[in-house]
């Protein structure tokens, strides 16, 4: 072989391979959620307005992927700056109204309108929903219009019940037979959530055109409601069981932590981040990587101050770079003291306490209770 081409092999491989390293770590964004003005965290933590939990960091983590926070309450230029860095988004469960302003739904929006146009553009930007993050993606696409309805579905553990033709979906078309086996044998998923969304809804509202559904299951009532889905035409991917929970949450004692449900969890960290690995995208240099990473903060060991996470990631305002304005969970200016009600997420009550403090809060307006979602 001539020199000069060698010389352009070498520098073909080379370039296959720093593309290839850059493919294989990618660096998935977790958006933070506000936390209650009344809640745990503003009691125990001065100045903490936002959190994220850190089993969805781990979760990522567990798959090879590194997280970057995703604030709440910025400006669109931050959001449009951020996902043209990263490498896709997880949208965490939580508890939280959707018409919050400044928040986690807000926030989700830019992203999930930034995450299409991504797209629509060429780029690949793998999106996840997980419980409430499933529930605000399906609720973003569809204009703002809220297609849940109220369900029981608080502490069920349970197996996967696929869609028929589960193998045409992309997060099943790779599957591992023998997983599959146990996901549908055993009680793998965990479902904690007051929301939900059906088969019969989105046929009736065409959402059936943008979303295939992939698994279903029944509620503590026997309705029957959309577990799993991923939308047609866009990588994303919404579940409303907790696939981080049985890997990384144990405070409930209702969260399966059998070998299968771990390994139904970690299939689903798999999925996601070998989708994120296909995204080219990356920060401007390593200084500016670094200082986005989750690994300038540490978490707090919340269990043993009574949250149902172990361990949460808690934001100020001026880690967030916003302005210093005080509490910014409360309702818009509204500072009536439980406008979250702290039992519902704090505390480790089954779902009929959940729903009774509800029902003691200031907001008892059916309407309140059905854009409040409890779904951690
Ligand atoms: C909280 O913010 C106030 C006002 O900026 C400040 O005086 C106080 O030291 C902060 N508390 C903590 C724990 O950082
Ligand atoms: C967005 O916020 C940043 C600082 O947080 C500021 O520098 C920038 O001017 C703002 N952009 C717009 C369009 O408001
Ligand atoms: C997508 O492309 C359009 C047209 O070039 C551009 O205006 C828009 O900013 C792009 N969106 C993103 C998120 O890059
Ligand atoms: C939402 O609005 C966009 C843009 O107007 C439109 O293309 C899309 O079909 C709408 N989706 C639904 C579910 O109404
Ligand atoms: C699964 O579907 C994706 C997207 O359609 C495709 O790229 C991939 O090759 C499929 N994998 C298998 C094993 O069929
Ligand atoms: C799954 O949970 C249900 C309800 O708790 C229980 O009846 C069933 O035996 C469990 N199945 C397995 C395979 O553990
Ligand atoms: C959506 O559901 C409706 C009603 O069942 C059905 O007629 C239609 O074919 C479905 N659309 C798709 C794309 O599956
Ligand atoms: C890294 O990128 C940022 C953002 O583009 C830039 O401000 C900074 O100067 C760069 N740093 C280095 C060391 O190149
Ligand atoms: C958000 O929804 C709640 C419950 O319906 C309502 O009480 C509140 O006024 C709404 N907030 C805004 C800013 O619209």
């Amino acid at each position: 072989m001539q020199p000069h081409r060698l010389f352009g092999c070498l520098l073909v491989l080379g370039s296959l391979l720093l593309a290839a390293s850059a493919d294989s770590s990618p660096i998935v964004g977790v958006l933070a959620q506000e936390v209650y003005s009344d809640g745990l965290i503003s009691h125990h933590f001065e100045n903490k307005t936002s959190y994220i939990a850190a089993s969805y960091v781990k979760y990522l983590e567990s798959a090879g992927a590194r997280v970057v926070p995703i604030w709440i309450g910025r400006n669109r230029s931050y959001y449009e700056d951020l996902m043209h860095k990263i490498n896709g988004v997880l949208l965490p469960g939580g508890a939280t109204w959707f018409n919050q302003t400044d928040g986690y739904a807000d926030a989700g929006e830019h992203l999930l309108q930034l995450a299409v146009q991504l797209n629509d553009n060429g780029t690949f930007m793998p999106v996840w929903g997980t419980c409430l993050g499933m529930e605000l993606l399906v609720y973003k696409l569809a204009n703002g219009t809220d297609h849940r309805i109220n369900c029981r579905g608080t502490g069920m553990a349970l197996p996967m019940e696929l869609k028929e033709d589960y193998k045409q979906s992309r997060l099943f078309n790779a599957s591992n037979e023998a997983v599959v086996a146990l996901m549908v044998k055993e009680n793998v998923t965990y479902h904690w959530h007051q929301f939900c969304y059906t088969e019969a809804d989105f046929a009736r509202d065409q959402l059936n055109k943008s979303w295939r559904v992939v698994s279903v299951n029944s509620d503590l009532d026997g309705i029957e409601f959309i577990s799993a889905m991923e939308h047609i035409k866009y990588p994303f991917y919404g579940v409303q069981f907790h696939p981080e929970k049985p890997l990384f949450e144990f405070v409930k004692p209702s969260i399966p932590h059998s070998p299968a449900a771990v390994l139904s969890g970690q299939y689903f960290a798999d999925f996601f981040v070998n989708e994120a690995r296909r995204s080219p995208q990356s920060f401007a240099n390593a200084t500016e990587e670094a200082r986005a990473l989750i690994y300038n903060y540490k978490p707090e060991y919340t269990s043993i101050l009574g949250s149902t996470y172990i361990q949460q990631y808690l934001f100020t305002d001026k880690e967030m770079q916003l302005e210093e304005t005080g509490f910014e969970g409360g309702d818009d200016g509204d500072d009536e003291p439980s406008y979250y009600p702290p039992g519902h997420v704090y505390g480790d009550g089954n779902g009929a306490a959940a729903m009774l403090s509800l029902g003691t809060g200031p907001l008892l307006a059916p309407l309140a209770i059905r854009l409040f979602s409890i779904d951690f």
